[in-house]
């Protein structure tokens, strides 16, 4: 077992590392031999996970990059290759959330969720692409979607169709860049406890927070919400060469929800 999943001398990139499923991802991926960066809006966040990285003797650096920005971007892929080596593992997993269905939907509130959730992996996989494909590199992409890309979920007007868009582009990257040796594939979490969630809970329901944890924890029929470490075995799989024959997937990561 010793010998699979394994990253060694790999670059990999994971946006919004610094928190929750990004940081377990990108702790999973040092600790299997990946060089790793780490981008996040938030730097103190970016820099501590590395940080712990570092301190568990894996190689991590931090950058400051909103991954909106056409030219943060760039300059956040360059940084890397320029001190990691060239990328062939990069995970979309920067995302924010959003409350309330069509009706409480303002336009604002529809692009601030696009500019993060869609545009963000947009750029994250062009950016990918076309450094592996110009060098003629295998590799992966991966993105984190949602249960909500595949079934309906209530009072998520906004969420649900960035990750819809998360979903079709991981189809759309996967087909058209088979022949160049690029895998895609994207995840479908149910509700995973992160601060993702903490602050959701925090912010909507003061005082409530445990009695609505619980909620939150009984959408799954498994009675519990997920963890990152979970979501992060699963991406090792999905970028590791153990995952070669596999494009265009969506793997759902639901405690049950989606078979009951
Ligand atoms: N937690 C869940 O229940 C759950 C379920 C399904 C899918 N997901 C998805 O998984 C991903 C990670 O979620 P999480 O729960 O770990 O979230 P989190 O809030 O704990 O972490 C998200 C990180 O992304 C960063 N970020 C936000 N906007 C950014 C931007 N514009 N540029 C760069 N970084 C930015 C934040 O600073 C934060 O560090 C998201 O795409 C989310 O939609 C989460």
């Amino acid at each position: 077992m010793a010998d699979i999943l394994r990253l060694d001398d790999r670059t990999a990139l994971v946006t919004g590392a610094g928190s929750g499923i990004g940081s377990a991802i990108a702790t999973l991926f040092a600790s299997r031999g990946a060089k790793t960066a780490i981008l996040d809006r938030d730097l103190a966040a970016a820099t501590k996970a590395a940080a712990k990285i570092h301190e568990a003797g894996g190689r991590a650096i931090a950058i400051e990059c909103d991954v909106s920005s056409p030219e943060a971007m760039t300059q956040a892929f360059d940084r890397t290759e320029a001190e990691l080596g060239p990328l062939t593992v990069v995970v979309n997993n920067a995302g924010v959330a959003a409350v309330g269905g069509v009706l409480e939907t303002t336009p604002e509130e529809l692009d601030r969720v696009y500019a993060v959730n869609v545009r963000g992996v947009y750029l994250g996989t062009r950016e990918g692409v076309s450094r592996m494909k110009a060098r003629g590199d295998r590799g992966a992409i991966l993105n984190l979607a949602s249960i909500a890309s595949l079934i309906g979920v209530s009072d998520r007007f906004a969420y649900s169709m960035s990750k819809g868009a998360v979903l079709t582009m991981t189809y759309s990257t996967a087909i058209d860049h088979m022949k160049d040796g690029i895998r895609c594939n994207c995840i479908c979490p149910a509700r995973i406890h992160t601060p993702f969630v903490d602050g959701y809970l925090k912010a909507n329901y003061p005082g409530e927070e445990e009695a609505m944890f619980q909620k939150l924890a009984e959408y799954q029929p498994m009675g519990r919400m997920g963890t990152p470490e979970e979501v992060a075995t699963m991406a090792l799989y999905l970028c590791s060469d153990e995952a070669s024959f596999i494009t265009g997937g969506a793997f759902p990561l639901d405690g049950g929800v989606l078979v009951s």
